[in-house]
């Protein structure tokens, strides 16, 4: 059941959009399969596909087309945020979409960049994004 309704949509969903953002950026597209020829001609470990070309086009056309569009969380106990008190039991909702596409946070983000979304394979962050600018200050730090 899981693989039908939480597999199945979001990695159709994932690779539709990945297509066509390979289709309309032939540059990205090249140079993603001069990257499969070069280094995947042979077997490959998965450990090999942090910091590549592959993972970081995955991951910009995730950030322009989120599977989750918006997430939700239940608060489970009454917080003051900076002034902003969120009371027990609220439903709190994360505008992923647009915060993937807030131009605070991304430099042209309505274009698909590869390159800016190259994951750091120490710090697993993002290379354009600076998550300790950003990040609210309750929150753990890595
Ligand atoms: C590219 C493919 C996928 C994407 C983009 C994706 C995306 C997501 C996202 C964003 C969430 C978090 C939702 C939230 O926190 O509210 C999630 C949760 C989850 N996904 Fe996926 N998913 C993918 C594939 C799959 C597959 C193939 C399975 C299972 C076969 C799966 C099973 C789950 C489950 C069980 C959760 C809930 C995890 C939890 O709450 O602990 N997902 N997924």
């Amino acid at each position: 059941m899981i693989f039908i309704f939480a597999g199945y949509e979001t990695t159709s969903s994932t690779l539709s959009f990945f297509f066509y953002n390979l289709a309309t950026n032939p540059e990205a597209m090249k140079k993603l399969q001069e990257e499969i020829d070069q280094t995947f001609a042979d077997k490959v470990e998965l450990g090999e596909l942090s910091e590549s070309y592959l993972d970081a086009a995955l991951h910009e056309s995730l950030r322009l087309f989120p599977v989750a569009g918006r997430l939700e969380r239940v608060c489970k106990k009454t917080v003051d945020i900076n002034g902003l008190l969120i009371p027990k039991d609220m439903v709190v909702m994360i505008p992923t979409y647009a915060l993937h596409r807030d131009p605070d946070y991304w430099s042209d983000p309505e274009s698909f960049k590869p390159e800016r979304s190259v994951i750091n394979h120490k710090t697993q962050h993002c290379r354009e994004l600076e998550p300790e600018k950003h990040r609210p200050e309750f929150t753990l730090k890595p």
